[in-house]
């Protein structure tokens, strides 16, 4: 292995620039091909942060040439590339979600529980410097044992209606972050009940998919997580979680876009908005999940999500969908 990990990008679209512009940055990774079969997005993510250009995604995945694999295409690229490199022994980290079909993630699953390379999930809100401080505080027993969690999720705005038409719904798509991170908090998730409404948003009306989701977890220790998701948000991207135990609260708070607040005749230490963009909102956790990557390869261990985080997250949407559409609770074993 040369001095710097040598790394190979798939997709250089908007999470593949994020990573290509990380890999760059970072002392220990070294950009070395870039695979895009929109040639002109792969050249110029080369430009800006080193490699070479392929439009061939499985001819970029060479042993001797790379040491780990970032995969940032679409959804539906990810179980054949991760089981490419799993067949060549490269670690990789793939974005979320692992497929959209439980059948094929689970197909997946026992190639990857033989594999001897590292398999790691991008969810990147684990890497959130303030949400992994909690995240520590809580596992400190700062706040004694965990009861309840809440997660306040909303975008600024609703994607496009053809990104909604293959997204696999608002659970798959957009609650998965929460499902990971509910995990993350409390623990194995036993029971799952959903509501979902389409109030605003004509994409998500056209494919029968809600665009405002209320979604209660049941964990196998009895802590209760209740989960808020809206596709728009009049104030920015809405990001709050707060960990109730029975000795005291731990939260998470918007981040404002500027840090200066006004008084005038119509305000008093008025803020601006909060931050907009979810790159913007999580550009240090997307940074740190690289370096968690990187020391799973070198010393094979971190705090990386593993495939059975992606997996596990997965069966919660699983039974967050059927829960909000059929209007009963679902167990999490029933969907496995
Ligand atoms: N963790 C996060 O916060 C986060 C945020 C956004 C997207 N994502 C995930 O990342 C993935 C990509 O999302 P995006 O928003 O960047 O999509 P995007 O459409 O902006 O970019 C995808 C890129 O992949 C390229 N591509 C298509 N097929 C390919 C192939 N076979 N090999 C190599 N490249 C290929 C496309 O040409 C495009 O440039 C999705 O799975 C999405 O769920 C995760």
């Amino acid at each position: 292995m040369s001095s710097a990990l040598r790394i190979a990008l798939i997709g250089t679209g908007r999470i593949g620039k994020v990573h290509a512009a990380n890999i760059a940055s970072c002392a220990d990774t070294e950009l070395v091909v870039v695979a895009d079969p929109m040639a002109e997005s792969a050249e110029d993510v080369v430009q800006r942060f080193g490699g070479r250009a392929t439009e061939d995604a499985l001819a970029a995945l060479d042993r001797d040439l790379v040491d780990a694999v970032v995969v940032a295409s679409p959804t539906p690229t990810h179980i054949e590339l991760i089981g490419a490199c799993i067949d060549r022994g490269i670690p990789v980290l793939s974005e979320k979600p692992i497929d959209l079909d439980m059948g094929r993630v689970e197909a997946l699953r026992s190639r990857v529980e033989r594999a001897v390379s590292a398999v790691a999930i991008g969810f990147n809100q684990r890497f959130d410097p303030a949400i992994a401080e909690v995240h520590r505080r809580v596992v400190a027993g700062e706040i004694g044992g965990i009861e309840q969690l809440a997660i306040t999720s909303r975008d600024p705005g609703p994607p496009p209606a053809a990104y909604i038409a293959i997204s696999g719904g608002i659970f798959r798509d957009m609650t998965i972050h929460d499902f990971d991170l509910a995990r993350f908090f409390v623990g194995e998730i036993e029971e799952v009940t959903a509501v979902g409404s389409c109030l605003f948003d004509a994409g998500a009306r056209e494919h029968d998919d809600f665009d405002t989701v209320a979604v209660t977890l049941k964990a196998r220790t009895g802590a209760i997580v209740t989960i808020t998701n809206s596709r728009h948000s009049s104030f920015g991207y809405d990001q709050r979680i707060e960990a109730f135990g029975s000795e005291g609260l731990l939260s998470v708070e918007n981040v404002p876009a500027s840090h200066v607040n006004v008084s005038n005749a119509t305000h008093s230490g008025a803020r601006g908005p909060v931050i907009e963009q979810f790159l913007e909102r999580y550009a240090n956790a997307y940074a740190r999940e690289l370096d968690a990557f990187v020391a799973l390869v070198r010393k094979g261990e971190s705090s990386s999500p593993t495939f059975n985080d992606g997996w596990a997250a997965q069966v919660v949407a699983e039974a967050a969908h059927q829960s909000a559409r059929s209007g009963r609770t679902v167990r999490t074993d029933e969907v496995i």
